[in-house]
């Protein structure tokens, strides 16, 4: 079997990004229908990061896509920068007037799945053989296709004005933007990343730099603590005991304050490897990316997600735009993406590097960084920079 149609956006990736994506066009009256390789069951069970910008929540709430944010999440005023042993708090909420909430990645995807169920969109998941031809579209009336074979088996060839990559950092669509420039950085450095049953330990987010390295101290319900550490990018998970773990955490955040994290069983052990990326141009023909198929950024900033979001209602903005006969929208669109993306791995990379440590480091570069937090948190336009990068900028307005 197999059939063949057309929608105004083909979107290749049913992850936060292109869920938000279709939700918001559907809003403006265009259709689209997008599709994931992985099943549903895999999505919404990838652990991924939980923090969520001011915007983004509002980008949630005012989009009709989820009122649950507002009465699970958990909004936190501020962050705890741990050095030295001590606590310092940044105060967003004082220092910025904003804030940023808790609320786990797999549980935006599943609301958005949700909304675009109810309202009637076009998704798909477990497709498989799929692709994108004539993404170029140079010449009038040429149109790139979506191709993929359904859950069913079915074969789809669909038509599209405009093709969204919006599928993931081992995004297939990127490899379509011909002449791109790939920018991108390692680290020496990954993260530990556990879940564990146990009651919270602290009510916001602990950022934590010690001799022994990194940790980050995170939540997920009263129940259900999410932490990591600063591992080596091949550390073996097998080689970490629960009870191993545990003492390696209580020592990365120890302190004259006596400080403890609450323990309690780990139901979940990896490995998070990073590194920032950035392909330029966003944009080629009738094809965009968008989230990380097109950026990625180290998980120490929390920007992953948001950024992911903040493209998207960019990008709704102008095919809108695109759709009223405005030849610029796409270009206008990298352009005003690209602005913030920057600016997020700019962040990324200074919190990521400001906190982690590595074996090659000198007592020069361990007292450097301690000089560096000191002289962040000792200064209040060093907390406010810091508090106005984390909950997020405003975006490049239209035009
Ligand atoms: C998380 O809760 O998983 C989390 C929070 C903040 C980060 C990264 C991950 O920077």
């Amino acid at each position: 079997m197999s059939s063949s149609s057309r929608t105004q956006v083909g979107i290749v990736g049913a992850g936060p990004a292109g869920l938000m994506l279709s939700h918001l066009l559907a809003r403006a009256g265009i259709d689209s229908v997008a599709v994931d390789t992985r099943d549903y069951e895999t999505i919404s069970t990838t652990h991924r990061a939980g923090i969520l910008e001011h915007d983004s929540v509002r980008l949630l709430v005012d989009s009709g896509a989820c009122d649950r944010v507002l009465t699970e999440g958990r909004e936190h005023d501020g962050i705890s920068l741990r050095f030295n042993g001590e606590h310092h708090r940044i105060d967003f909420q004082e220092l910025v007037g904003a804030t940023t909430t808790l609320y786990p990645q797999t549980d935006v995807f599943v609301d958005l799945a949700k909304a675009r169920e109810r309202d009637g969109g076009d998704v798909r998941f477990a497709v498989t053989d799929s692709d994108i031809t004539d993404v170029r579209a140079t010449t009038d009336g040429e149109r790139p296709r979506m191709r993929f074979t359904d859950a069913d088996g079915e074969r789809h060839d669909i038509e599209c004005d405009v093709v969204v990559g919006a599928d993931g950092s081992r995004s297939v669509t990127r490899q379509h933007v011909e002449g791109r420039e790939e920018l991108f950085r390692s680290y020496p450095y990954a993260w530990f990343g556990i879940l564990c049953e146990a009651p919270q330990s602290y009510d916001e987010l602990i950022y934590s730099r010690s001799e022994r390295g990194f940790a980050l101290i995170s939540q997920r319900t009263d129940k259900v603590q999410r932490m990591y550490f600063g591992c080596s990018p091949d550390e073996d998970v097998d080689a970490w005991s629960d009870d191993r773990i545990w003492e390696e955490l209580q020592t990365r955040v120890a302190g004259e304050d006596g400080f403890e994290l609450q323990q309690g069983p780990i139901i979940e052990k990896t490995v998070l490897p990073f590194r920032s990326f950035v392909c330029e141009p966003m944009r080629y023909g009738r094809l965009v990316l968008a989230g990380d198929a097109a950026h990625t950024v180290p998980p120490t900033g929390a920007k992953g997600l948001n950024l992911a979001l903040a493209d998207v209602r960019v990008l709704a903005e102008e095919l809108e735009r695109f759709f009223a006969g405005k030849d610029d929208a796409l270009d206008a669109y990298a352009e005003r993406a690209l602005a913030r993306v920057w600016r997020a791995q700019h962040f990324s990379y200074w919190m990521t590097t400001m906190l982690h440590t590595t074996e090659e480091d000198s007592d020069f570069d361990d007292r450097r960084h301690l000089g560096e937090l000191e002289s962040l948190v000792s200064s209040e336009n060093g907390r406010a920079w810091l508090a106005e990068c984390y909950t997020g900028w405003p975006n490049k307005p239209a035009g």
